[in-house]
């Protein structure tokens, strides 16, 4: 079974990835301070020491590299943190990666296409430095992630949308931004694919369903099948207009969701979620 380390494994990204991929590989998932399967390992990756102890001991064949501050608006008020964790924890790990010859998948963002703020700047910059990797990278660009993920609890858009499910109650949902969003179990499938044919390696990937749409349209679309609303609120995001590419998933020989395939999976996933609370 190939080895993989997998950083951010409570995340609400990485939960997901972990879920999909534990019991195919020989998966080591790690936490910082929220265990949410009780056999993951605690690592702070500011810990340079202790970053290079778990990969020495446990000498994986590839990395994946979740685990970074995931907002924008934060990232102002908590520049040095940010630095630590989104940038130099991954010059750690391409270091140790390089020493043991292993590979790295890193989740990125589009946010590296727009390098006004620090969150934008330091993706773009992990990117470069994770294409240092000798043994292979490859860099997965995400937009705004859509789906259930074994993580429910962090304030991501579509946990606010299962809250409102939960507490059986409306919601407001920005109206202003169009996006292709990000369905979430792509990501497993696409790593999935990479690990089993050891190949795609060496490449920045976009991870992106071929369809525009608005987070109030998302939410409306799942709500309406738990007879709940989603009201627009106009946030006025003026994020830079990038037009998303779609086509990759389907080079890695996956047929990816459409946006109705995704709605009525997201729905499936949460009444059965819903069912075994
Ligand atoms: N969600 C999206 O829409 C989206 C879009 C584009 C890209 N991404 C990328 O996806 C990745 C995950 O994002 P997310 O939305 O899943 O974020 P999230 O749920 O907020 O998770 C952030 C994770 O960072 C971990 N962490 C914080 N400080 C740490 C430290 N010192 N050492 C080790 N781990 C630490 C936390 O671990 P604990 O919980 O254990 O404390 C947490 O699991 C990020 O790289 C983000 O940029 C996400």
């Amino acid at each position: 079974m190939t080895k993989i380390l997998l950083t951010g494994a409570s995340s609400y990204v990485g939960a997901r990835i972990y879920e999909d991929l534990k019991n195919k590989y020989g998966l080591v998932g790690t936490y910082f301070q929220h265990q949410l399967f009780p056999e993951l390992v605690q690592l702070d990756l500011t810990d340079k020491r202790a970053v290079e102890q778990i990969i020495s001991q446990q000498k994986p064949k590839i990395i994946i590299h979740v685990a970074n501050y995931p907002s924008v608006k934060e990232a102002a008020n908590n520049e040095p943190g940010y630095i630590k964790l989104n940038k130099e924890a991954t010059e750690t790990l391409v270091g140790m990666a390089n020493k043991i010859g292993a590979k790295i998948i890193f989740i990125s963002s589009f946010a590296a296409l727009n390098t006004s703020d620090i969150y934008g700047k330091l993706k773009l910059e992990s990117e470069e430095i994770v294409k240092k990797t000798q043994a292979g990278y490859l860099i997965l660009r995400l937009r705004l992630v859509i789906g259930l993920s074994p993580n429910t609890v962090n304030d991501r858009s579509f946990n606010r949308i299962l809250r409102c499910v939960i507490n059986q109650q409306s919601g407001e949902f920005d109206n202003s931004w169009v996006f292709r969003p990000t369905y979430l179990p792509h990501l497993s499938q696409v790593i999935d694919q990479v690990i089993k044919h050891n190949n795609f390696w060496n490449k920045t990937i976009s991870i992106v369903i071929d369809h525009e749409t608005t987070l109030k349209q998302i939410a409306q679309d799942i709500l309406k099948e738990f007879e709940l609303e989603a009201k627009a609120a106009e946030r006025g995001h003026d994020f830079p207009v990038i037009k998303e590419d779609a086509s990759a998933i389907a080079e890695f020989g996956l047929k990816p969701a459409t946006y109705k395939e995704m709605i009525k999976e997201i729905v499936r996933e949460v009444k059965q979620m819903i069912t075994y609370r």
